[in-house]
């Protein structure tokens, strides 16, 4: 029998020779990362037709196009739904590929993007173990490009849906922490891990292979001094909300301090964090068109599909205790659209709101759009070129 020898390598030879996957795209001025949609409807809770689409042939088409484009990370979200998910005309986000699944998938079929799995480490019966085994696994298929956006899980049914009752907000960062500091022994240590901890138990544990370059790459998403202060001593890059909303004067505005404990923190302990953003994006050649188009996505909303979504996000009622909105001032339709904030217009003015951004001290974007496919092929198109201009991107 012959052996099976591809005819392609998985892991395509480093431009920057002895830099790891994550250091390479640490040494971009302004990260861009695409969010992808693995849930019907994506971001945007409109009536309106479009391409975007859960499934994998879609999601994995845009990964490939945003590789092509130099994006240097992809993601999708992790959400639990009841049937018919958030009800409406379109059933919005009744369907969802996993996100980790989704990733490992994508490993074996790209060379140069970071790829991260977004995981509820404390549903279910979840052990550091397990996760160190499979993430040392994907760490070795995708050549190091591979980690994990740690989510604690904030809505009180989705807990339910795995017969748990929701941990209170702050315990959770403490026990999420205590599975990540076991993750980092076993991705760590060369020998067997014994660990006696408050949550874990770990007698003579063992992971080999050991991932390529000590750890692989850990996100968590959060706008909480809890999640910050777990962010500072853990992750590689924290995915904050906008502190105020979708609007993009008064986000600029508060980021600055928003941030600044999350930097303090890292700084104290000898660590750098990254902050991304996730933005929508609606631009065409001009800004007329690009408000002409923004405002007819607005008057597109679900309407019932968007009540259900506040509703499950709603922190008066308990469904949900995430601290990461609740400074958010809403503006109508805004669910149509999706996205932590809203950059409308042409190329240039997009360019010119990015570098606002980083100005106020985010390091990189975690995009949306409405529209997936032909939105990111205008915005590589038109915005990508201006952005290398502007000295966002090498
Ligand atoms: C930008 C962003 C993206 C998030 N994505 C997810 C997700 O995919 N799944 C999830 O369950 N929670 C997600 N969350 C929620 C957080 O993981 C967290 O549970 C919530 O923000 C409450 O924590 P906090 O009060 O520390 O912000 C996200 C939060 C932010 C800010």
């Amino acid at each position: 029998m012959p052996e099976f020898a591809p005819s392609f390598a998985l892991v395509e030879a480093s431009d920057a020779p002895g830099l790891s996957p994550l250091e390479r795209v640490r040494q971009q001025p302004f990260n861009l990362g695409l969010f992808l949609p693995i849930q019907n409807g994506g971001w945007s809770i409109s009536t309106l037709p479009r391409s975007t689409d859960w499934r994998f042939d879609y999601n994995a088409r845009l990964t490939l196009q945003a590789e092509a484009l130099g994006f240097d990370l992809v993601f999708g979200l992790a959400q639990w739904m009841p049937k018919g998910g958030y009800g409406g005309v379109t059933n919005y986000r009744e369907t969802s590929l996993d996100s980790f699944i989704t990733t490992a998938a994508l490993s074996a079929i790209t060379r140069r993007i970071l790829l991260i799995s977004t995981i509820h480490v404390l549903y279910g019966p979840w052990h550091p173990l397990h996760l160190a085994k499979i993430g040392a696994t994907l760490d070795h298929i995708s050549g190091g490009r591979w980690g994990v956006n740690l989510v604690t899980g904030h809505i009180a049914d989705e807990a339910r849906m795995f017969g748990q009752v929701r941990e209170e907000h702050d315990a959770r960062y403490a026990r999420a922490a205590e599975f990540v500091e076991i993750l980092d022994r076993l991705w760590r240590t060369d020998g067997n891990v014994n660990i006696e901890g408050k949550h874990w138990q770990l007698n003579d544990a063992f992971v080999s292979p050991r991932p390529l370059h000590g750890r692989p790459i850990l996100i968590n998403a959060t706008g909480s001094k809890a999640g910050f202060e777990f962010g500072a001593r853990h992750s590689d890059f924290v995915f904050i909300p906008s502190p105020t909303g979708v609007e993009l004067e008064p986000t600029l505005a508060a980021l600055p301090a928003f941030t600044a404990g999350l930097h303090a923190a890292a700084l104290a302990q000898g660590r750098e964090v990254r902050t991304i953003i996730n933005p929508t994006v609606v631009s065409a050649a001009t800004d007329a068109l690009a408000q002409a188009r923004y405002e007819q996505i607005l008057a597109s909303e679900d309407k019932e599909a968007s009540a259900n979504f506040s509703a499950r996000f709603n922190t008066q009622t308990g469904a949900s205790d995430a601290r990461a909105w609740s400074g958010h001032r809403r503006r109508a339709g805004e669910r149509a659209v999706g996205g932590n904030i809203h950059l409308v217009g042409s190329p240039q003015r997009i360019v010119d709101d990015l570098l606002r951004l980083r100005d106020a001290g985010c390091h990189g974007v975690q995009l949306t759009f409405f529209d997936f496919e032909p939105d990111l092929a205008h915005f590589g198109q038109h915005i990508l070129p201006l952005m290398r201009e502007a000295g966002l991107r090498r």
